[in-house]
């Protein structure tokens, strides 16, 4: 195992009431979209975190435990450690349009996986989902890197007034050019949100890629804390095809706590974004 190395938070950003970025003083060696590291707080845990961003090393956490209560109360020049990358990221199919659907901070790892798109030169639409316009998360990120935006609303506030999933559906139906060639779909987001891309791209016959969150401990298989049927999510996923993930029986319905315990998978405390 690599020890975590223990670096300075350079900057700080609030993008909504609870989810805050943290720029490290840290780059990482050839890490993939969708793949994340195990940060750690002295003294309180270690968590799998998303990269946002390799170098400087870019991390946008929500505030919803005790792990991301005190990492948002850290200070910019407060110190943390890292170790990483883990897990098997998003692979980009170059023979086809790109189509990125996030949920909450998912938006954070495929802002990273969109730049790639984008030097790839892979014509990419982006889609986000929150409650409220105030909890969309990398808007103008995406803005600024000229991609084509579909926003998505419980309330309406901004965008389509639903869920993201039914605005998609509508742009893969209403768009000649997804009629001609069906997008690939590279999704982050609360489970229930997946499971829906799920059916979505198996019903269409799109090609689809999906990040899927367990609990972790060791982040690289050794623990198997993080398990989701046969798979270890930290090694084989957190990114997995769809066809992975057909019939599974934990996918959607189960999860397991810190102690191992299996628990429901429950609407997500972030935003219901399906
Ligand atoms: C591969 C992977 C990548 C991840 N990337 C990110 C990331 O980029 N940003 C990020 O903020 N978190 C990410 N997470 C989740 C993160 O690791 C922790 O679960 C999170 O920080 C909560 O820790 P905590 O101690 O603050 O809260 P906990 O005590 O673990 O959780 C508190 C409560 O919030 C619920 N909860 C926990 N996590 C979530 C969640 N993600 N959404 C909704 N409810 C939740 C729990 O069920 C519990 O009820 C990732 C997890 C995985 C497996
Ligand atoms: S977190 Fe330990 S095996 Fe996946």
């Amino acid at each position: 195992m690599t020890l975590p190395q223990t670096v300075r938070i350079n900057e700080i950003f609030d993008e909504t009431r609870t989810v805050r970025t943290f720029v490290l003083d840290a780059e990482v060696q050839k890490a993939e979209p969708g793949q994340f590291v195990m940060l750690w707080l002295p003294g309180v845990d270690e968590k799998p975190i998303s990269i946002a961003h390799p170098a400087p090393l870019t991390l946008t956490v929500a505030r919803v435990g005790p792990f991301s209560t005190a990492l948002h109360e850290c200070k910019v020049g407060d110190r943390v450690g890292w170790r990483g990358p883990y897990g098997r990221g998003f692979s980009l199919r170059k023979d086809r349009p790109a189509l990125l659907v996030a949920g909450g901070y998912g938006a954070a790892p495929l802002y990273f996986l969109a730049t790639y798109a984008i030097e790839c030169s892979v014509p990419t639409t982006v889609a986000l989902g929150a409650r409220r316009a105030d909890d969309l998360i990398y808007v103008d990120r995406f803005r600024s890197l000229g991609i084509e935006l579909i926003l998505a609303t419980d309330d309406g506030s901004v965008g389509h007034k639903g869920y993201v999933t039914d605005a998609i559906l509508q742009f893969l139906t209403s768009n000649p050019q997804c009629s001609n060639l069906q997008p690939a779909l590279y999704a982050c987001g609360p489970e229930l949100m997946l499971v829906a891309l799920h059916r979505l791209c198996r019903e269409h016959g799109i090609p689809g890629q999906l990040s899927v969150e367990r609990y972790m401990k060791c982040g690289f298989g050794i623990c198997g804390q993080c398990a989701l049927d046969g798979y270890l999510v930290c090694q084989d996923g957190p990114v997995f095809d769809v066809g992975q993930l057909d019939g599974l029986s934990d996918f959607g319905r189960t999860r397991r706590s810190a102690t191992g315990r299996r628990l429901p998978i429950q609407q997500p405390v972030t935003g219901n974004q399906r």
